[in-house]
């Protein structure tokens, strides 16, 4: 394959979420450019207008918000495949004095509530839970303000609890094992909402006027969404790719870290800063890659990139571990166990070994079937492993890059011939 030409990766997913739902708290009417407009930030807006916001239908180019106080939503609220939208709304849902039901696709009411539910509890919000997990009811309202230790780096529960500081006005402060992705920290302060980090924890005190002024914002490239294309160049034969107006925050491009150590080198050019986000283009070439061991304090700087990095480790020089990646049980699929499985279907080595996993690289053609369990990532993944000379991978199915990369397989095609 040869990597050629410009591509520019969909809007940021976090980041979409999050200033969708910061627009729709906020009182007036926002503007929004470069939003994802994957299924998960769609069930993002379809949420918050069913709580009475009006958010015009989710494009690319401008998506205008005109946020009001929050009401009781006539049915429940299905979040859909997306794990951010119902983490983050338990959040929002915390502070507002109404009745709510959460509920998502199988995929997402088998993933873990609790550790969302259990401080928000502890803050004052009245949950009714029948296990660990959707579909739950919250009755938010007065709240007391929280300080929580978090026993697992995640971005998710973080941002649930400083949006409840936020709707109920009440001061949060968090400490996490690792530090998770900070988009919402970045939106607060960008926003001149008082948040502040001290001796290594998150900590919100709202002031007297803790209102939010509408705004306008432009999000930048998904870096886990241009990390396949990334990953795809470097297995090129020939050729560079340009990958531009790319997400360059440290706690979220883990991946360019691993990649720069396994011997590949990402430029990264045209620095700049995106509503308190920085951006970069980047520029690819393709790279001989040789096995490391990625530790549990980067895994949350990469925790979505785990498959893709799995793939290339798979075509690496030697062995590769990724440390304490437990937490990969609990996303969309199973990553931990269906990244190794998947790997051994095409021929490669891999195993999880208690809460690692280990890959060993190898340059035979990768050849067989994939089984995606709708997982986009896996999916994605996979079908970048199918780009190498010789690689013949069959997916179970491809549809579910809509999550977040709905143009995925015309880039790819575009970008590699
Ligand atoms: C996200 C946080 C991460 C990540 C997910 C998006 C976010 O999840 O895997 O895709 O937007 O906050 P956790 O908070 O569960 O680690």
């Amino acid at each position: 394959m040869r990597a050629r030409g410009v591509v520019q990766p969909p809007g940021d997913k976090s980041i979409s979420h999050r200033v969708l739902m910061m627009a729709a708290l906020a009182r007036g009417k926002s503007e929004l450019a470069g939003l994802l407009t994957g299924a998960d930030v769609k069930s993002s807006a379809r949420v918050l207008r069913q709580l009475g916001a009006d958010i015009g239908s989710i494009r690319e180019s401008a998506v205008q918000v005109s946020g009001a106080r929050l009401t009781a939503p006539g049915a429940r609220l299905d979040c859909g495949n997306s794990g951010t939208t119902a983490r983050l709304m338990l959040g929002i849902l915390a502070g507002q004095k109404f009745t709510a039901t959460l509920t998502g696709d199988a995929s997402l009411r088998r993933r873990p509530m609790r550790r969302v539910t259990e401080p928000l509890k502890q803050m004052g919000a009245n949950i009714t839970e029948r296990g660990d997990g959707l579909p739950l009811t919250i009755r938010g309202g007065k709240l007391r303000g929280l300080t929580y230790t978090s026993p697992v780096a995640s971005a998710q529960v973080k941002s649930a609890l400083l949006f409840a500081g936020l709707t109920g006005r009440v001061p949060v402060t968090i400490r996490e094992p690792y530090r998770s992705r900070d988009h919402t920290e970045r939106l607060f302060a960008h926003l001149g909402l008082e948040i502040h980090e001290r001796d290594g924890a998150i900590a919100y005190e709202p002031s007297g006027h803790s209102n939010i002024p509408p705004f306008q914002l432009a999000v930048p490239g998904d870096p886990s969404s241009a990390a396949f294309l990334v990953a795809a160049a470097v297995l090129a034969d020939s050729g560079e790719l340009v990958i531009e107006n790319v997400g360059v925050n440290p706690t979220r491009v883990g991946f360019l870290v691993v990649l720069e150590r396994m011997g590949a080198h990402v430029e990264r050019v045209n620095l700049r800063d995106a509503g308190g986000e920085p951006v970069a283009d980047l520029l690819v070439r393709p790279a001989h890659l040789r096995g490391t061991e990625v530790t549990a304090a980067e895994i949350p700087t990469l925790v979505d990139e785990v498959p893709v990095l799995a793939v290339l480790a798979s075509r690496a020089r030697g062995g590769t571990v990724f440390r304490d990646v437990g937490e990969l049980r609990v996303k969309e699929s199973n990553r931990l166990e269906l990244v190794a499985a998947n790997l051994r279907a095409v021929g490669a080595q891999a195993e999880a070994r208690g809460n690692d996993l280990h890959v060993e690289g190898s340059d035979k053609p990768p050849r067989g079937r994939v089984a995606t369990a709708s997982d986009h990532r896996l999916a994605m993944a996979f079908a970048v492993l199918g780009t190498v000379a010789g690689a013949s991978v069959r997916l179970s199915e491809k549809q579910s890059v809509a999550i977040s990369y709905p143009d995925f397989f015309r880039d790819l095609k575009r970008c590699f011939a």
